[in-house]
Formats: structure tokens, sequence, C-alpha cells
């Protein structure tokens, strides 16, 4: 049940680890070949993007790293968070008829609060991609409520669905899903139509923070490899190339 052709032919779980990341970068330098995956029922040093904590009550949730070895080049890795995202958001509407939307960069919402976040690190070689680890947190059976500083921009299925979920069999689908998206990555198929299609952020006005201090503007256009172009009051445009945005109704 658990083998998948590549994503998930080797599954290493773990009860406590400092994060899944960790682990799947060390067997990456050890050599093992791509599509391992390990996972933990709890991270003492779950993290998330841009030096964020990522901590959920042990054995709630899924907490997974995947080790790829794509034969992109370092530019092209968005490819793999535009992979997470709609295998995520695949999962989701198959299994539990929801409606989730994609948050840019890299997260998953339901009814507009963040239930998934996506964390890829990469492993170069003389300038070449050598791996890289895409890590998926899906907050799943835990009430949001019971952290008041989060509740009001994360959710978990539990919340949205009013019941706790199966964990081994969204993890099933989550994989295969996964598996089937990383079979088009490798035949060269751009996901990034796609993707760009659930990208709820186009169209709103948002908040970033950047290198350069605060903007805001609306979010008028997304590129592949990633950077969101923002249009500001008065016409002009800044690309944001990373960093996160709030989502504002107004503006
Ligand atoms: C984010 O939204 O900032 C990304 C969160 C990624 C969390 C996952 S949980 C499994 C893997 N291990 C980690 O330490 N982080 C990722």
């Amino acid at each position: 049940m658990d083998a998948t052709p590549i994503i998930g032919r080797q599954i290493m779980r773990y009860e406590t680890v400092t994060s899944t990341n960790d682990l799947a970068n060390r067997y990456a330098r050890l050599g093992e070949p791509e599509g391992l995956v390990v996972t933990a029922e709890e991270q003492t040093e779950g993290r998330g993007r841009l030096g964020r904590a990522w901590i959920v009550p042990a054995g709630t949730s899924l907490q997974l790293s995947v080790l790829l070895r794509p034969a992109l080049n370092p530019k092209q890795i968005q490819v793999l968070a535009q992979m997470a995202g709609l295998a995520i958001t695949a999962a989701l509407r198959e299994a539990y008829g929801l409606a989730p939307a994609l948050k840019w960069p890299n997260d998953v919402l339901l009814n507009g609060k963040k239930c998934a976040g996506i964390l890829i690190e990469t492993g170069i070689e003389a300038d070449q991609l050598a791996f890289a680890v895409l890590g998926i947190g899906l907050n799943l059976n835990y009430a949001m409520q019971a952290y008041p500083d989060l509740a009001p921009v994360a959710t978990t299925l539990a919340d949205a669905l009013g019941h706790p979920v199966d964990r081994a069999e969204l993890e099933h689908r989550l994989l295969t899903g996964l598996d089937a998206h990383y079979a088009r990555v490798r035949r060269g198929e751009a996901l990034f139509g796609e993707w760009r299609a659930q990208l709820e952020t186009l169209g709103r006005w948002v908040h970033a923070v950047t290198p350069e201090g605060p903007e805001e503007g609306r979010a008028v256009d997304v590129l592949p490899e990633g950077t969101l172009i923002l249009e500001r009051k008065d016409g002009s445009t800044y690309k944001l190339v990373a960093g996160d945005v709030s989502l504002n109704p107004g503006g």
C-alpha cells in the first residue's frame, strides 16, 4: 500500500526527530536514491520558510520530507513547490470535497487560512542541483483554536471538516499524487499554468516584507520561476522574488 513508483518507494518512519528535512538531507549526502520519504510523529526543531519554526502537536499531522534528484537547474527549483502545491490541493479536493487554494509562494489555504506549508532545501554541487529535499507539513487532527496566535491565519483539516481524518489514507493519496506530478516534471512538462490557476493571491492587494523594506500593491502576475509582480498604487511595479505576503481585502 505504501509503495509508489518513485516517491515513497522507501519510507522511513520516525517517532521524534529534530526535523524530517534534517534526516532527508543527511540521507541525501549519504547517497540514498531519490524517492525516499522521511516521516515523523513529532519534530522538535521543525522549520518553515524564512527561518520560522514549524511545530505541531505530536501525532496529529503529516510531517514528511521527500528526497529528490531531479535533472533541473537550481533556478527551476520552484517547479517542485508547484508540484507539491498541486498534489496537496488535489488530495484535499478528491478525498474530502474541500476547496483548497494556493497562496504565494508555497502555502495551501482552506477557507482563507493556511493548512499546509512547503519547504524546499537544496544540495548544490559545482552549480548543479545534486538533490532537493521537499518538506511538507499538513495540519490534520487538532483544533487551531487552542493556538490563539495562529488561529486567525492557520487552520487544520479537522477544523475545516468538523471531524478527524485518516492520516495513513491521506498520506498514501498525497504520495501517490506527488509521484504522478513528479513523473510530469521528469518529462519536462510545465506545471506552472495549473498552479497559477489555483493561486488566489493574484488580483489581491497584498502587503509584503522585502529585503528593501515593506511593499504593498496588487499582485498582478507571477512568473514561472516564482517571482510575484506587484503593481503599486502609483502604477509602478515591484518584483517580489522571495518573501511572504499577507493578503488584504482592501486597497
Ligand atoms: C512553511 O510554510 O514555512 C513551510 C513549512 C514546512 C514544514 C515541513 S514539516 C516536514 C518538514 N520538516 C521541517 O522541518 N519542515 C518541513
